[in-house]
């Protein structure tokens, strides 16, 4: 059953702006995760590029490029769509693992999968 897990405030995200930063167990593993403000909508991905399995960001908690509208990997320049994780250009192969998010009240949550899981 999906729970959800109050992240940040509402406020706490801006469009095309820096990241909110969490941890969740994918599968068995502590990985890092991020959530992100684009055209009004929040949006939470892995921190784990679809090129080599490695955090993206070029600064911390900064995924956006230059013109606000994709979300680069630091590391080898994959670019990907911040609705929904697409790969848009670069050795990506597939595209993020994407974390369902909602907002309510004026505060950011994320919902909880099969493979993915709070930190106890
Ligand atoms: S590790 Fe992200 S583009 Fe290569």
């Amino acid at each position: 059953m999906t729970q959800r897990i109050a992240l940040c405030h509402s406020t706490d995200l801006i469009n095309s702006a820096q990241a909110v930063p969490f941890d969740v167990l994918y599968g068995t593993r502590v990985c890092a995760a991020f959530a992100i403000r684009y055209q009004d909508q929040v949006y939470a991905y892995l921190n784990r590029c679809a090129h080599v399995p490695m955090e993206m960001d070029y600064q911390s908690n900064r995924f956006f490029d230059s013109s606000g509208h994709w979300l680069m990997c630091a590391t080898h320049g994959a670019m990907y769509q911040p609705q929904t994780g697409a790969c848009r250009s670069g050795p990506c192969r597939g595209g993020l693992i994407k974390i369902e998010t909602s907002e309510v009240d004026g505060v950011v949550h994320w919902h909880t999968a099969d493979n993915l899981k709070p930190i106890e």
